[in-house]
């Protein structure tokens, strides 16, 4: 697991629109998994930057997105869906884009359709990652066990907690979601996982411990030959 700690968000987002820029132009067809949450958003606004300036191409690049809240009407303003295009799909050229949807009737099919869509696109080249205060990636709580293919998932106190952020009174809150599962983001060629915040300090200092905790999700990242780990030096604070 490669190391880069930048001095600030900026930065931090800074270098890793690098590692998205480099694929892209290495790779013009490239199949991009993403994220939501705060951490992404910086690199958002540079890969619009990027993209407006000429650098980035993303006409012919394909996404896929980690997770969406279930049941939540695409669209909705909760919703990863509104998310993406208002941080990411709308600013710039996104033609083929893909999340699991919340409106799905039967979630399960949802999620092998899903799945077997990201083999047939060849495979995830380059998988952005965030880190929940509790260790998850994408909505993979942590567990005992855990389904290696993309899954409905109860969230837990602390996840709900920590989105809770993002809605306002008079909006309810899904207790579930839809997630790729750790063997889905497992087979991504490349993982970028971003963690900026002082927040992040703690799961940071354990995720970095050198033990693979089974009940801290991105510790199976450990394992994975081609991962880089962008922090910034809050999120960097303990170790
Ligand atoms: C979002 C996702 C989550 C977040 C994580 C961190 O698509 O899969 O794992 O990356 O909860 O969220 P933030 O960035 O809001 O701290």
């Amino acid at each position: 697991m490669k190391k880069i700690i930048c001095d600030d968000p900026i930065s931090a987002a800074e270098a890793a629109a690098d590692i998205f820029e480099t694929q892209i132009k290495e790779k013009p067809k490239t199949v991009l998994g993403l994220s939501t949450g705060s951490t992404p958003i910086g690199l958002y606004n540079e890969l619009v930057s990027r993209s407006k300036a000429g650098k980035i191409d993303f006409s012919n690049v394909k996404t896929f997105n980690l997770d969406e809240y279930y049941p939540i009407k695409t669209g909705h303003k909760q919703s990863y869906s509104s998310f993406m295009n208002e941080h990411l799909f709308s600013k710039t050229k996104f033609s083929n884009t893909r999340l699991l949807s919340g409106e799905a009737s039967n979630p399960h099919d949802e999620c092998a359709k899903f799945d077997a869509e990201i083999i047939a696109a060849g495979g995830i080249d380059l998988q952005l990652l965030g880190l929940g205060r509790n260790g998850h990636i994408g909505f993979n709580e942590p567990a005992v066990s855990y389904p290696i293919g993309s899954n409905l998932v109860d969230l837990t106190e602390d996840t709900l907690d920590a989105n809770s952020r993002f809605f306002s009174s008079d909006e309810t809150q899904p207790t579930q979601a839809l997630t790729m599962g750790i063997g889905s983001i497992f087979n991504a060629r490349q993982i970028l996982l971003l963690i900026t915040g002082e927040g992040k300090a703690d799961i940071t200092k354990k995720l970095f411990d050198g033990v693979l905790h089974t009940d801290v999700p991105a510790c199976f990242l450990l394992l994975h030959p081609n991962v880089t780990v962008i922090l910034d030096k809050a999120a960097a604070g303990k170790l």
